[in-house]
């Protein structure tokens, strides 16, 4: 674990799935966390809570001026029906909240040194079998879109001389600390009514990473000045969309796992799940080449010791 003792950390869209584990871990490597986010955070923790609008400029800057690190998690959630104004809000969320940060940065006498910036590796676009590095080609379609579009305001908003750091993150496998589960939680389910069998062709990459790992990886680039530009976050373990689910149902003690073909996906997702098919019919597989080069060691580099270590420990 990172040392963060005395270090002031504030975690823009800290109130969801990430950001509340992400708040825990900071405080428990010796940070002093401060959430900003439009609602406020769901459960307790040693965090304390600014509110913003993720637009405009106002007194939450105070909450950024002499922080030592800024992370930036502000987002809509993709697990959605992609509809012309869900695509849109996924997007100016992001580049929009981003460009306020810059801003407010901009605004204060004492800026953060550091200021580590979500992204997705799902930059890489969906190619079915290809396993992509950081030097890899971007994709193209919305998710690819967005994430350029996030990583430029990054980086027009981003001060010349403050280190930055990209996070371009695989599927986050963690648990509910009272914002949700992600999608482990829905897919976890799946696989207990025996449903977690092949989607589609079943083939497609499911990068995936442990949320210890993650908030490792982010106390590392807040407290390691070596750290810079963009890293692929995913454990080095990427797996197919069979495996995955394979490896989830033997963690439930689920022998059956039924197989939903591409158009079952295709009518029920959206139907039943109010979700894109297209987020369970492709995927990609990366490797988190740079860190891996910089020697981090991975917690959980395997699947099943990472869906092991949350399904049996309660905590
Ligand atoms: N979970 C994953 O596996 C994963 C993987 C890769 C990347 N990511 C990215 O990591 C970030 C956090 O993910 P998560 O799983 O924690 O998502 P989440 O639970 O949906 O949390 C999203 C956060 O963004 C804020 N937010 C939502 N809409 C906003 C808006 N219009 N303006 C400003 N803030 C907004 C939310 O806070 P308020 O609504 O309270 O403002 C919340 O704190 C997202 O950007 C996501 O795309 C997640």
């Amino acid at each position: 674990m990172a040392d963060l003792a005395g270090k002031r950390i504030v975690i823009a869209g800290g109130s969801g799935f990430l950001g509340l584990s992400m708040a825990a871990y900071f405080s428990k490597a010796g940070g002093d966390v401060t959430i900003l986010s439009r609602s406020r955070p769901k459960g307790n923790g040693l965090w304390s809570h600014v509110s913003w609008d993720g637009r405009t400029l106002g007194k939450w800057q105070e909450s950024i001026d002499g922080a030592d690190a800024v992370v930036n998690l502000a987002g809509r959630t993709v697990n959605c029906v992609k509809t012309p104004d869900h695509q849109d809000e996924i997007l100016r969320s992001r580049v929009e909240s981003t460009r306020l940060l810059g801003q407010a940065i901009r605004d204060i006498s004492s800026p953060p040194s550091v200021w580590v910036q979500m992204s997705t590796a799902h930059i890489y676009g969906d190619p079915p079998s290809a396993v992509c590095t950081e030097e890899s080609a971007e994709g193209i379609g919305l998710a690819p879109t967005v994430a350029r579009a996030w990583e430029a305001a990054f980086a027009e908003s981003k001060l010349p001389y403050q280190r930055g750091v990209i996070m371009r993150t695989s599927f986050v496998v963690g648990r509910d600390r009272g914002a949700g589960g992600g999608a482990l939680a829905t897919l976890g389910l799946i696989a207990k009514l025996g449903l977690g069998g092949r989607v589609g062709s079943g083939t497609q990459g499911m990068s995936w990473i442990h949320e210890t790992d993650l908030n490792n990886i982010f106390a590392r680039a807040i407290a390691e000045q070596t750290m810079s530009g963009a890293y692929i976050v995913s454990s080095p373990n990427p797996v197919s969309q069979v495996d995955f689910m394979r490896t989830l149902r033997k963690v439930h003690g689920m022998p059956i796992g039924l197989p939903a073909f591409e158009w079952m996906v295709r009518i029920g997702a959206p139907l039943v799940l109010r979700t894109d098919p297209e987020l369970a019919l492709y995927g990609r597989y990366v490797i988190p080449q740079r860190l891996m080069n910089e020697g981090f060691s991975f917690q959980f580099a395997k699947l099943d010791s990472a869906l092991k270590d949350l399904y049996d420990r309660a905590n």
